[in-house]
């Protein structure tokens, strides 16, 4: 049996602010069925402590970047938690990066620190007789995991890194190399630094085993000036150890036919109508002679929210309508809540049922990110018969086939790509949405399609353990 020690910052449905925590909380149930035996080592923010069945302290740890911690085994909602309680570093209300002034708590470097440093301690001593073969060390939060442990392979676990957002690279001042305790003798252009910061992630991408990335499009673009977001030349010198290796959906819990969440389950395209109409009625929208959009998303400029702000007009003069939900910066949420109307239903919050409710209810899913690392509310979107609308980047490129002249002829188009990412573009996609949903059989056999088309982690997780296997040391 293969033991793996996932390293993450948050694991669904403890905590969670976004895919990530998806991913990591998916991992272990799609790797157990590869015979590997994953544990996921999480801090312990006070949602996570409220959370977990604690079944005893494990490894204590003096002075964790400034005070005392210990590593808990724990359980929740069947996972097999690790978690690292250190008060001083994660006890403390709201959100789990973001201060009360909305900017990054002053010491995330510390704290996130910790949690790598104390997954290189379970990776070297092993804890309670579990020993990983590997570390999964995941986003900057997991990447100075390489600087903590031996350098020589070998002598340590295995050690893949998974970017699922090359937008954060954890950054800190060169004062705190001491502090950080990170070798001053790697602070330099091959090591650790970046133009004369500390980057966690970079330290990580010369310093794993293996990288990998959530989607093969966007480990191409992570390798372009473009998409790499200042680090694409270290991707480019690691290329012969990236591979993009696409996310899944927990085909349970988004499950139209079983989803306790929605007002009629539904096998197929034809049982969304009672859920359209449910919908309507708890946003207060009316019946319409257009296409039902939905949007479930972080607002931030990654998503492309902006864009269709400006084409929303178009829309509703075509008899469109738009019900969102989500929640980020403040200014776009106050300009979803300007542009609410008969026709515009805004939601502004974190609401896991209502994001049900949108993708059994809606006729298309908008996704207009102007990068996409994967995604995975398009994923929910195909599931649903929901025809997903997204820019043409990262993992929107490799799940979604376009609705171009040749895929409608032979029939096998699940939602609609445009390109560039642009405002102009977005406005031709939903264009064109509403002339195909006009077109009732066309509309339905791109409903069937993508709702056949498989986005459950079978696949990715027969590549994960592979991985696993090809640096897991020989003991
Ligand atoms: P990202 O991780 O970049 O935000 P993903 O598409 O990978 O993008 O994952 C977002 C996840 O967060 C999805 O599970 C989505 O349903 C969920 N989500 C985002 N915003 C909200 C919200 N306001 N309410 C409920 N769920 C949300
Ligand atoms: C990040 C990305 C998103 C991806 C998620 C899970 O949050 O923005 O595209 O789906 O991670 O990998």
């Amino acid at each position: 049996m293969m033991r793996v020690l996932s390293v993450a910052s948050e694991c669904s449905p403890v905590v969670k602010t976004g895919g990530l925590a998806d991913v990591v909380g998916a991992l272990p149930a799609a790797l157990a069925a590869e015979g590997v035996e994953m544990r996921v080592l999480l801090p312990g923010y006070p949602q996570v402590l409220r959370a977990v069945d604690r079944t005893g302290p494990v490894m204590e740890e003096w002075d964790l970047f400034g005070g005392p911690a210990r590593v808990v085994s724990a359980q929740a909602a069947g996972l097999d938690l690790l978690v690292v309680e250190a008060p001083h570093l994660y006890d403390r209300p709201g959100s789990i990066y973001l201060g009360p002034d909305g900017h990054d708590w002053p010491d995330n470097p510390e704290r996130f620190a910790g949690l790598c440093w104390m997954a290189a301690r379970i990776g070297r001593e092993g804890l309670g007789g579990w020993q990983p073969d590997v570390l999964h060390c995941h986003d900057w939060q997991g990447a100075l995991v390489p600087e903590y442990c031996p350098r020589t392979p070998g002598e340590r676990p295995g050690i893949v890194l998974t970017i699922h957002n090359m937008a954060f690279h954890g950054l800190a001042p060169p004062s705190r190399v001491g502090s950080l305790r990170l070798d001053p003798w790697r602070f330099h252009a091959e090591g650790y630094e970046y133009w004369g910061q500390i980057s966690a992630l970079k330290a990580g991408l010369l310093g794993a085993d293996r990288l990998t990335t959530v989607s093969p499009t966007y480990a191409a673009e992570l390798m372009r000036p473009e998409g790499g977001m200042g680090l694409d030349g270290v991707m480019r010198r690691r290329r012969e150890v990236v591979s993009g290796i696409l996310n899944g959906i927990d085909e349970d819990a988004w499950n139209p036919a079983t989803d306790p969440a929605v007002a009629a389950p539904y096998d197929s395209p034809e049982g969304k109508a009672p859920n359209k109409a449910a919908l309507r009625a708890e946003m207060g929208l009316a019946d319409a002679p257009g296409p039902l959009c939905v949007v479930v998303s972080r607002l931030t400029s990654q998503k492309g929210l902006d864009m269709l702000l400006g084409v929303l007009p178009a829309l509703l003069e075509r008899g469109g309508q738009l019900a969102l939900l989500g929640s980020g910066e403040a200014w776009m949420e106050q300009a979803f809540r300007d542009a609410a109307g008969p026709s515009v239903a805004v939601r502004i919050g974190y609401d896991e049922a209502l994001s049900h409710r949108l993708l059994a209810g809606g006729d298309a899913i908008l996704v207009p990110s102007r990068f996409e690392p994967c995604g995975l509310t398009q994923l929910y979107g195909l599931r649903y018969g929901t025809i997903p609308v997204v820019g043409f980047t990262g993992g929107l490129v490799d799940t979604v086939i376009n609705a171009s002249p040749a895929a409608l002829a032979v029939g096998v188009a699940t939602g609609l790509q445009f390109h560039p990412v642009t405002a102009d573009a977005l406005h031709g996609a939903l264009s064109r949405l509403c002339d195909l949903w006009h077109d009732r059989d066309v509309w339905l056999r791109m409903q069937r399609n993508a709702m056949a088309q498989p986005v459950g982690w079978a696949p990715s997780a027969k590549a994960y353990a592979r991985l696993y296997r090809d640096i897991a040391p020989v003991r």
